[in-house]
């Protein structure tokens, strides 16, 4: 097991063209589940060169029959190639009125959507060092996208993370997971609650895969910190919360924009299927002689527009396995995985509010405070417009609101834990 790289290439003539430069050589590495192939890039500003692995399979595509069935490990013969991302998941944006305005700021460019969508992305720096020094090997970020367990693709531009890893000495893996009713099938024919969390167990299967695989690109297993915004950072703090008998596979937890702990909302009913029949109904399954096999032969299109249409949202089932449903008394009693944690929120993260609905500031009291004259004052005292603190005009001033109140203040909150 191990990686050859440009480096290797210095050392086979074939790998030198005629005019005597050096011929670009492609990474390659060979996981447990087989050879892949990658690419290089430079960033502007680091000496290092950074490997690219895109796209690496890290479970079997749930095709056909095996939508809405749990990941399962993935292998292949010969080499495939890792050179650019794969499909998003199935995205719903929901509701459809507000379809264009969500994706034009989550999801850009339109990334091409499939179930087989199982991948995840590997940034490494690519290794310079000595070999008297190679005993040293790069941490690892592990990210998390967000999107409200609805929407997410870890192909994303913005979340490349070629810089971090040429300019930070890490390495960045980031990993798609199933989200709406393909990751969260809250469904009464699945009878074990975890296997209604799909998108969670996405999650830990890619940390899982971090664990066996990590150490063929320099990282280093035992120094994995998860990280992740908005519903990745939930989902940091749901994986922080969930036991872990065995130890968690991670080593410490960044929260952008979001936590678990303080804002509960898992379904703890194990019988309320609302969701489900609501979108069975809409997709005239429910007559069916079989309802799931029904729903597991509807095109994938059909199920994203039934949910977009209809605004359906999926939830993940409280199993106290892979999500816990009592986060705050667990908390209090100690029992959640017991490392250093960075919490907070995303500047400006707020924004959108202003972008979607505009700047007046008496309509946002209207409709997010409403007969709050008192609250109101108080906030806008503590709001005034101040161009040294960011403040110069009703847009800065609602964004800062609407960061504080939605994000910063629960994210503040998570830091209280410890018996605190
Ligand atoms: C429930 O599903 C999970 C995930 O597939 C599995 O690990 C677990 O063993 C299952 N539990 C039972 C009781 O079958
Ligand atoms: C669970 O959901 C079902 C269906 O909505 C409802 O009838 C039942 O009362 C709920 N149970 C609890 C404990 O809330
Ligand atoms: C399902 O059956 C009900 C009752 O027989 C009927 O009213 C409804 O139209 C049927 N739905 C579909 C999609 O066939
Ligand atoms: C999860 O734990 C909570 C609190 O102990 C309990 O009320 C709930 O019944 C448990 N649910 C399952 C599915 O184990
Ligand atoms: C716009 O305002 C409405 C309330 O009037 C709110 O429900 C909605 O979430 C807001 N949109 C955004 C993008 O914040
Ligand atoms: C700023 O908010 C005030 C109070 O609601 C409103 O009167 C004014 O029109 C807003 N200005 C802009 C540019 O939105």
């Amino acid at each position: 097991m191990k990686i050859a790289t440009g480096a290797t290439a210095l050392l086979t003539a074939a790998s030198w063209n005629v005019a005597g430069l050096l011929v670009h050589t492609a990474p390659t590495a060979t996981i447990d589940g087989g050879i892949v192939v990658g690419t290089t890039t430079r960033v502007p500003g680091a000496t290092a060169v950074v490997n690219k692995f895109l796209g690496i399979p890290f479970a079997e595509a749930p095709l056909g029959t095996g939508r809405f069935s749990v990941p399962r490990p993935t292998s292949w013969t010969g080499s495939i190639d890792t050179k650019a991302f794969k499909p998003a998941c199935m995205q719903a944006f929901r509701p459809i009125d507000d379809r264009d305005f969500i994706q034009d700021v989550f999801s850009i460019p339109r990334p091409e959507e499939s179930e087989d969508c199982l991948y995840l992305n590997v940034f490494a720096p690519k290794k310079t060092w000595k070999k008297s020094l190679r005993k040293s090997r790069y941490p690892v970020l592990y990210w998390i996208y967000g999107g409200g367990f609805s929407f997410g693709n870890a192909g994303q531009p913005i979340y490349d993370g070629s810089h971090l890893a040429a300019l930070e000495d890490v390495i960045v893996v980031s990993v798609n997971y199933r989200t709406n009713v393909f990751g969260f099938p809250i469904a009464p024919d699945i009878t074990n609650l975890t296997e209604r969390n799909l998108g969670l167990l996405d999650q830990r299967a890619g940390l899982t895969w971090v664990q066996r695989n990590i150490k063929v690109f320099g990282g280093d297993s035992k120094r994995v910190t998860i990280f992740g915004q908005s519903a990745g950072a939930y989902s940091v703090d749901v994986l922080l919360t969930a036991p872990w008998p065995n130890g968690p596979p991670f080593h410490a937890g960044i929260m952008e924009s979001g936590t678990y702990s303080y804002n509960p909302l898992p379904n703890c009913n194990d019988t309320d299927f609302s969701s489900w029949t609501v979108l069975l109904n809409r997709l005239g399954c429910d007559n069916a002689t079989s309802t799931f096999d029904c729903m597991k032969k509807t095109p994938a299109s059909d199920i994203r527009y039934a949910q977009e249409k209809y605004n359906i949202g999926f939830g993940m089932a409280g199993d106290n396995v892979t999500i816990v449903c009592d986060p705050r008394l667990r908390r209090e009693a100690g029992m959640f995985a017991h490392v250093p944690v960075i919490g907070g929120s995303a500047v400006q993260d707020g924004s959108y509010y202003a972008a979607k609905n505009g700047t007046d500031i008496d309509r946002y009291f209207n409709t997010i405070f409403p007969g709050e004259a008192a609250l109101k004052e108080k906030i806008l005292d503590a709001y005034k417009l101040d161009p040294s603190e960011g403040r110069f005009d009703n847009m800065s001033i609602l964004t800062q609101i609407h960061t504080d109140w939605n994000f910063h203040c629960v994210g503040a909150l998570s830091k209280v834990g410890d018996n605190e």
